[in-house]
């Protein structure tokens, strides 16, 4: 039989090649287990003489607590070595650069937006909206386009399922109805009403789509009702704000003779660069008008006391004009190499 020095030496050489700490439970129990050797030696104490038994009891005991010593010694040393690993699996390289933070920035049709509010703030005009699901009659009834009316299909836009009365709104001007409504109900006084004086930006819908038209586009409406409005004000006010908006005192502006069921007499506004790539050429940016006086009283405002004018400008065709750009689509794909340029 071993000597117990030799036993204590094996249990210490098999714990040292123990490489992880299932090993090592297995090892401990050939020795410290139920039937563990160590374990055999103290059952054998029992067949001695009551001195022999207490001086092999005490060697077994230091024997014992030298393999539990190693036990432990080994145990701690694993547990530094997993945690090593540990720390050198989930390393972080600290002198890598960062990922840093790429500033977004505004699209430009929202810059063009910000821009168009900021130039009619400045003259006393206040920002209205309404929804992009419109009813049929603020779309079209309220002004002055009845069923069955011929510009109805030039509007050919998304009806809702199920639903006859509402539809995705083809223009902003049903915010000229909701405008008006709202500040008659707001003023209850109409003899002391101040002037009506609001720009509706806004997505409007219709069926088309190429290189100049989408199915979604945005317009800005503008509706300005008071006494002795005219249409020198609203030749005045848009040609002021053009040529502010394109930072172009010789820019030209030409109202041309157009029709709209909900103003009278109606125009189309042009504009023509002197200078630069589109010089000279006639761009088609706005429809406008004195608002028809069947608008007005839809509206809940006397057309025998308030005229008004309205205009609808195409913001997108404004940002195109301002930046350069050709294809209205390139606005709505989402193309950061295109989007980025305007940061
Ligand atoms: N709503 C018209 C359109 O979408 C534009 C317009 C607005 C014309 C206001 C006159 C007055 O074409």
């Amino acid at each position: 039989m071993d000597t117990l020095d030799q036993l204590v030496h094996q249990a210490a050489a098999d714990f040292a090649a123990a490489v992880d700490s299932a090993q090592l439970e297995q090892a401990k129990a050939r020795y410290l287990g139920k039937s563990g050797s160590l374990t055999e030696r103290l059952k054998g104490l029992g067949k001695l003489e009551a001195e022999a038994r207490k001086a092999a009891g005490a060697e077994i005991n230091r024997a014992k607590e030298a393999i539990e010593a190693a036990l432990e010694a080994r145990r701690a040393a694993l547990r530094e070595a997993a945690l090593l690993a540990q720390l050198a699996a989930e390393a972080l390289d600290v002198s890598l650069p960062g990922r840093g933070n790429v500033a977004g920035g505004l699209h430009p049709t929202s810059r063009t937006l910000e821009r168009i509010e900021q130039l009619f703030r400045s003259i006393g005009f206040v920002v209205a909206d309404g929804p992009e699901i419109e009813t049929d009659w603020h779309n079209f009834t309220a002004l002055n386009t009845p069923e069955n009316h011929p510009a109805r299909s030039m509007h050919d836009t998304f009806y809702l399922e199920g639903h006859d009365d509402v539809l995705l709104r083809t223009h902003t001007s049903p915010v000229q109805i909701r405008a008006m409504l709202a500040h008659v109900a707001r003023y209850a006084d109409l003899d002391t009403m101040p002037e009506i004086r609001v720009i509706a930006p806004g997505r409007v819908y219709r069926v088309d789509s190429d290189a100049t038209h989408s199915p979604m586009f945005h317009q800005v409406e503008g509706l300005w009702v008071g006494e002795n409005v005219s249409f020198a004000d609203l030749k005045g006010v848009i040609a002021d704000f053009l040529r502010k908006f394109f930072e172009s005192d010789d820019l030209q502006v030409r109202f041309r003779p157009s029709f709209f069921p909900f103003t009278e007499p109606s125009a189309e506004i042009d504009v023509a660069f002197m200078s630069g790539a589109l010089k000279g050429r006639w761009l088609e940016i706005a429809g406008c008008g004195m608002v028809h006086p069947n608008v007005l009283r839809f509206g809940g405002i006397d057309p025998e006391r308030y005229t008004g004018f309205a205009f609808g400008m195409g913001p997108d065709r404004l940002t195109m004009l301002r930046y350069g750009v050709n294809d209205l689509r390139l606005f709505f794909d989402g193309d950061l190499r295109f989007l980025s340029q305007f940061r």
